[in-house]
């Protein structure tokens, strides 16, 4: 059994830990405002917020019901798109979609309402390009995206700034309640929680199956096998607190596995990193950031991982552990060959470290897909270089798309070192970077078309990080 607070009421479900919760919504709860589009976290016509309890307050965030399992439910709060209504007619955010004409068929409605008030109980400070950034996960097909990000422009606007000193706090609930955009349950909800069994006292429910899954943020696992891990056991990483947190210690820095790309943005780690906090915004949709974790991004062994491949060229270790046994390992030694990995059976992947960035270490991440957001790359490329007074001391280059795994590129890597930046070096690490890597033809491009891109990617982080030193039009 699940139990949690869905909306404003306590609720227990029956329906095993594996199934999604979409189902239960519509199907066990009967609350259709949660609509059904692609079941693989690709639409957000589904998008519902998870209030997780924290030591003080509640973080709310927007995640698709049509792949997160029931399990993770427990001692949570539920909230729906019957959850924001106010007892009487409509929310500001609703109200603002009718003003604006954002809403023809009304069927991503729901949907993108749900992500909009996510984007309010997750910022103190709402500001356009936060509130359509909001929405990449959802996707309209009839009404036209221009009244929409109209209508979102107008959320951010409504509100101002929250007086509260986090989003995760009651004040800032209240200033929610105030503003008309969640109604005033949502201030008992903290109470509420506290009174609840959590997954830790709650455990696995041992009789489902013979199977245990082990389940991050499950943004791969109930996208390509979720009929099968109805009937599995769970074992939710996001509960166990070794994988979780990020800290930096002694110039080293620590992501555990289990921790969400969100949960990067927020920690700040990459806050003095060139344009990488940026660019973990554009990876997936915020559904998918909320959710999708860095242990999940390097396991799931995709050539073309985002997180992987920065971490690669961040030079990260891996702590893998099998019960209270544990080694380490590169991540550049990590990969044995298409979706081959060192990990055994029993083996987790408990936690990652790399060197702190500091104010000599410069980051960049490219990638190209087929559009901006909601897709995997074609290609993709982070590089690291650590420089003083113009010149190389070490550089770190990897690039995904282009061999059977993420790829680290040593050969150019160990060439930069020494180099004086410039619009030359940058050409020579554009070639030699071409010529260390030989991808195939695939359905994402042919293999002429990969390289061209990989060394379109490798001339931009020279161009992107060292504007003065490199000329972008002499790299064309
Ligand atoms: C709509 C959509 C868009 C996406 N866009 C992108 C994108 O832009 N870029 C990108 O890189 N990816 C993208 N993805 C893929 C996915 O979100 C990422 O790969 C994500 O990081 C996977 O992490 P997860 O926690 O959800 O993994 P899960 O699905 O929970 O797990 C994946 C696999 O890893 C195993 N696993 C997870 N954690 C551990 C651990 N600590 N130790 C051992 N095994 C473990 C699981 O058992 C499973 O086999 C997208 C997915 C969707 C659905
Ligand atoms: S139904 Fe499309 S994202 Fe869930
Ligand atoms: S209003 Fe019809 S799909 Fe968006």
């Amino acid at each position: 059994m699940t139990s949690f607070i869905l909306n404003d009421r306590n609720y227990t479900t029956k329906l095993p830990p594996g199934a999604v919760t979409l189902d239960l919504l519509r199907k066990e709860a009967g609350l259709t405002g949660t609509k059904e589009g692609c079941r693989e976290g690709d639409c957000g016509a589904c998008t519902v917020l998870l209030g997780i309890p924290l030591e003080q307050g509640i973080k709310y965030m927007a995640v698709n019901s049509c792949i997160l399992p029931i399990a993770e439910l427990q001692g949570r709060h539920l909230v729906t798109i019957e959850g924001v209504n106010p007892k009487e007619g409509l929310s500001s955010i609703q109200k603002i979609f009718v003003e604006e004409g954002a809403s023809q068929c009304g069927f991503c409605t729901p949907g993108i309402i749900m992500s909009l008030t996510g984007y309010l109980l997750s910022t103190i400070d709402p500001d356009d390009a936060g509130a359509t950034g909001s929405l990449g996960g959802n996707i309209c097909r009839c009404t036209g995206y221009v009244s929409i990000k109209n209508a979102a422009k107008t959320v951010s606007g409504i509100t101002g700034h929250s007086p509260a000193g986090s989003c995760h706090s009651r004040e800032h609930l209240e200033w929610l309640v105030e503003n008309g955009i969640i109604p005033p349950y949502f201030l008992e909800i903290e109470e509420k929680l506290q009174a609840m069994d959590t997954y830790e006292s709650f455990g696995l429910d041992a009789n489902v199956s013979g199977r245990t899954v082990t389940v991050a943020g499950g943004t791969d696992l109930f996208v390509i096998e979720a009929e099968k891990l109805k009937n599995a056991n769970l074992r939710l990483l996001s509960k166990e607190k070794r994988m979780n947190g990020i800290s930096i210690t002694d110039g080293r820095a620590v992501i555990g596995a289990a921790a969400t790309i969100r949960d990067i943005i927020d920690s700040g780690i990459f806050s003095n990193s060139g344009n990488l906090e940026r660019s973990l915004d554009l990876v997936s949709s915020a559904q998918i950031r909320n959710r999708a974790t860095v242990g999940g991004n390097i396991v799931n062994a995709s050539p073309i991982g985002d997180l992987t491949i920065i971490f690669l060229a961040l030079d990260s270790r891996l702590r893998i552990v099998n019960g209270s046994d544990y080694r380490e390992i590169s991540l550049k030694n990590f990969y044995k060959g298409y979706k081959l990995l060192d990990l055994s059976p029993g083996e987790l992947l408990e936690s990652l470290e790399f060197p702190e960035p500091d104010l000599k270490t410069s980051i960049n991440f490219e990638k190209v897909a087929m559009r901006k957001h909601l897709d995997i790359a074609s290609v993709n490329s982070a590089a690291v270089f650590r420089t003083n007074d113009e010149v190389i001391e070490n550089a770190d280059i990897s690039a995904g798309g282009v061999a059977p795994v993420p790829l680290y590129l040593a050969g150019t890597s160990a060439a930069m070192s020494g180099m004086k930046i410039s619009t030359d070096t940058a050409k020579f690490a554009v070639r030699t970077a071409c010529n260390e890597v030989s991808p195939i033809d695939d359905v994402r491009g042919s293999a002429a078309y990969k390289k061209l891109l990989l060394g379109k990617l490798i001339a931009a982080h020279f161009v992107e990080l060292f504007p003065g030193l490199v000329d972008g039009e002499k790299l064309l």
